[in-house]
């Protein structure tokens, strides 16, 4: 089959760009999606087991910041778009390991731009390089009813937002600067199926799941504004297809939660799925030392993307979390492979025999 469109999507074996790839293969038959991922530690080639037989899907194994690999990569597939979302992703990491931040955030996304730049031709009709990035860009706000919009000024406070914030720059400069067909979103906290189990939600529903402490930073004050992965996906689909070059979309669910209310609803929800009494878990919780540099509270203000691409979250937050808690128990042997270990050796053997 001839395809209308050759897309990289970057980062598709993680927590979102799984989402991503799998509504892409799905809807769009007539694109071929080539996923390319490196499979460092949050890479997990099952969680796209239902669409790896796809005739239009093709997994490569690769380092985005390897530039000679990425030219051969474009070439060989003839990409003429490329939707980014390659990157290391968890804050605590990048505050004990800020150069593999660096390194992968910034050098990857400037291999990708470079490549995209070397093999595309002016004036770019058919291209798009794509870059999903982050609210933590902005900074933190403060228990007001402030917003980040798209003109709120960067200020990231952590390794992880500083190096995303770092690869954004470069990616508005190529525009700036090349005229390469570029956009670029900022979405707030992700939740859903398929998220590696170091981020909040997954670590404390499998944490209550083996009665095991629950490791609240600070006094469990902090605010974060929770999307359903799918709307985010859904959102990328929209603005994919719909944005206007050299434009920034901010993506969120206008459902702001401070993390100890958050936790609670967690374990009520884990407690009777499982059969126990309601707040059974709350005897789990840990208050422990606060993250460093830990932002406040982040509020996307998404009214732009509403207005003019006419993109809205679809699931109501109890209905996201309800879902999400039920996906984590009933998948126990994703889980209980992630925790051990297991699927990196397997994947290992797999791709690099
Ligand atoms: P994730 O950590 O679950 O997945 C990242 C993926 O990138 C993994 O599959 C990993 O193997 C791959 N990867 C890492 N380094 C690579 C390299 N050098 N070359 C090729 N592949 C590499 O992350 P996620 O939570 O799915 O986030 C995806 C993107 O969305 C990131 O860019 C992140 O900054 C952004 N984002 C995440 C959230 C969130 O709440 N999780 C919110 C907003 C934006
Ligand atoms: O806002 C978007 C960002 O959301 C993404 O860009 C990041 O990739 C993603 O990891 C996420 O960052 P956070 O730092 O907000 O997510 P995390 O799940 O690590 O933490 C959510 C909140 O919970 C935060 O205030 C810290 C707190 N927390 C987290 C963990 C893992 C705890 O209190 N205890 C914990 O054990």
């Amino acid at each position: 089959m001839k395809f209308t469109r050759s897309i990289l999507i970057t980062g598709g074996a993680g927590f979102i760009g799984s989402h991503v790839v799998r509504l892409f293969v799905n809807k769009y038959p007539e694109y071929h999606i080539v996923n390319l991922d490196k499979l460092t530690y949050a890479g997990n080639l099952a969680n796209l087991t239902d669409i790896e037989d796809k005739p239009n899907y093709t997994f490569v194994k690769a380092d985005i910041c390897d530039f000679g690999l990425m030219l051969d990569v474009f070439k060989k597939y003839e990409i003429d778009n490329v939707i980014h979302l390659a990157a290391e992703s968890h804050v605590d990491r990048s505050i004990k390991d800020p150069f593999t931040f660096a390194q992968t955030n910034v050098m990857g996304t400037l291999s990708l731009l470079q490549a995209a730049k070397e093999l595309w031709t002016a004036p770019y009709t058919s291209n798009r390089f794509y870059h999903i990035s982050t609210d933590e860009v902005y900074g933190t706000l403060e228990f007001d009813n402030t917003f980040f919009t798209e003109d709120t000024k960067y200020d990231p406070h952590s390794p992880y937002s500083a190096s995303k914030a770092s690869s954004d720059h470069f990616v508005r400069a190529f525009y700036d600067t090349y005229g390469l067909p570029t956009i670029v979103t900022n979405c707030s906290n992700n939740y859903g199926p398929y998220q590696f189990p170091e981020k909040l939600i997954p670590l404390f529903i499998n944490n209550i799941k083996h009665k095991r402490s629950l490791p609240v930073y600070g006094k469990g004050e902090n605010v974060r504004d929770w999307l359903y992965v799918v709307d985010h996906a859904r959102a990328i689909d929209v603005i994919f297809h719909k944005g206007k070059i050299a434009d920034t979309y901010n993506i969120g669910g206008f459902n702001e939660w401070k993390n100890i209310d958050l936790i609670k609803v967690i374990i009520k929800t884990v407690d009777r799925l499982l059969g126990s009494p309601e707040g059974t878990s709350d005897t789990l919780i840990t208050y422990i030392t606060d993250r460093a540099g830990h932002d406040l509270r982040y509020a996307i203000d998404s009214n732009k993307l509403k207005d003019e691409l006419g993109w809205e979250p679809s699931l109501q937050f109890e209905e996201g979390i309800e879902k999400t808690v039920q996906w984590y128990l009933d998948n126990g042997e994703w889980m209980d492979n992630i925790t051990s270990g297991d699927y990196q050796e397997y994947y290992e053997k797999m791709y690099n025999k």
